[in-house]
């Protein structure tokens, strides 16, 4: 039996209490897993949600977390076509064997071949927000060049993935940020337009940046108030896309005020576009590696951590401390 060390989920709470790092068993494949040794796992929000118990996939105690990571195949389950050993990937891992671990396993089926172009921190997080950010942008609120896009937590994982999709798809983009070190990224990812929420009101600003007429399409990973407020300045027929509720309170419609506004709410759960149609995932992944290639679009990792520190990095993503992606990168 092969040992590794990787981090458990012992009881539910935040991160930094209920980590703990142990010495566990290296699990094997399933039919159609593979096994890789992790070169970097990318922290998410969501993994912080399953540490609280909050999210909607809750793997039974203890379980290793990480969503998303690049790594090296090691071995193959028996009925694998696509993958074989020595590959190196990115993708979502298959809990409860998660990323943030010396090897962790992932289903066939989303695990994908990591672009030359970009390093190991980069391809980890080149999966869930990229893939969010293009479903959303593309498949639900059908952005078109020119439009204006209002991205809320511009500098956190999904918000600067979209930032970046919005500037591939030829939109101007306005970002909404806490603080001048997330508006200075934010800037640097490209947004046209960077709104402190601490000193600015989004609303005035996208109201004065538009000539009146509002956002086309706003990306919301935050919820409460800031979704409130995003619908006194969404465009005439403009789509709000519902992407999270990182700021605590789910997102209430007013559906009277859609009507008499004319504006669409789109919901997005990206997770199951890779179980019902997984010819739309696979297409999107290659297009992310497409724009990636190109230089239009690069994961923008602020800090690279190593895996003794990975409780506290992600007690810093609970706590809305971080700027831009944080990645535990093996080798840092
Ligand atoms: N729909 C989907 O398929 C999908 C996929 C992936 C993730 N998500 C969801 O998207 C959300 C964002 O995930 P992420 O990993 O990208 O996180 P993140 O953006 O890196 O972190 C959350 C950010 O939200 C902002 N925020 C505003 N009010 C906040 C508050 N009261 N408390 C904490 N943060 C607050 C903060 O940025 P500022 O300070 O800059 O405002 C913070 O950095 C989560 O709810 C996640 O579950 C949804």
């Amino acid at each position: 039996m092969t040992r590794m060390k990787g981090w458990s989920v012992t009881s539910l709470g935040e991160p930094e209490q209920v980590l703990e790092l142990r010495d566990l068993v290296v699990p094997e494949p399933g039919p159609r897993q593979v096994l890789v040794r992790v070169r970097a796992s990318a922290a998410n929000f969501p993994d912080v949600l399953m540490c609280r118990g909050l999210y909607q996939i809750k793997p039974e105690l203890p379980f290793t977390p990480g969503a998303e990571l690049c790594g090296d195949v090691e071995a193959v389950g028996s009925e694998v076509t696509r993958h074989t050993v020595g590959d190196r990937v990115l993708g979502l891992c298959s809990l409860p064997h998660g990323g943030f671990a010396e090897f962790a396993l992932m289903d066939e089926h989303t695990t994908y071949a990591a672009p030359a172009s970009l390093d190991d921190a980069q391809s980890a997080a080149l999966f869930i927000g990229y893939q969010t950010g293009w479903f959303g942008l593309h498949r639900r609120a059908r952005i078109q060049p020119g439009e204006t896009l209002l991205v809320h937590a511009a500098a956190g994982g999904v918000g600067s993935a979209a930032v970046q999709l919005g500037k591939a798809a030829g939109a101007r983009v306005i970002g909404v940020v806490g603080g001048e070190a997330k508006a200075r990224y934010a800037r640097e990812l490209g947004a046209d337009v960077v709104v402190d929420r601490h000193t600015e009101d989004f609303v005035d600003v996208v109201k004065r940046e538009t000539g009146g007429r509002g956002a086309d399409v706003v990306y919301d990973p935050v919820g409460g108030e800031v979704y409130d407020r995003s619908t006194k300045c969404i465009a005439f027929e403009g789509r709000i896309v519902v992407v999270g509720f990182a700021g605590g309170t789910m997102q209430q419609a007013a559906l009277n005020h859609a009507l008499v506004k004319n504006y669409s709410i789109l919901g997005l759960h990206w997770g199951l576009y890779n179980v019902k149609d997984l010819p739309a995932a696979a297409a999107c992944q290659a297009e992310l590696t497409r724009l990636a290639d190109s230089g239009l679009i690069a994961p923008f990792v602020s800090e690279r951590f190593p895996l003794d520190d990975t409780a506290s990095a992600l007690q810093r993503l609970a706590d809305g401390r971080t700027v831009g992606r944080v990645v535990l990168d093996v080798r840092s």
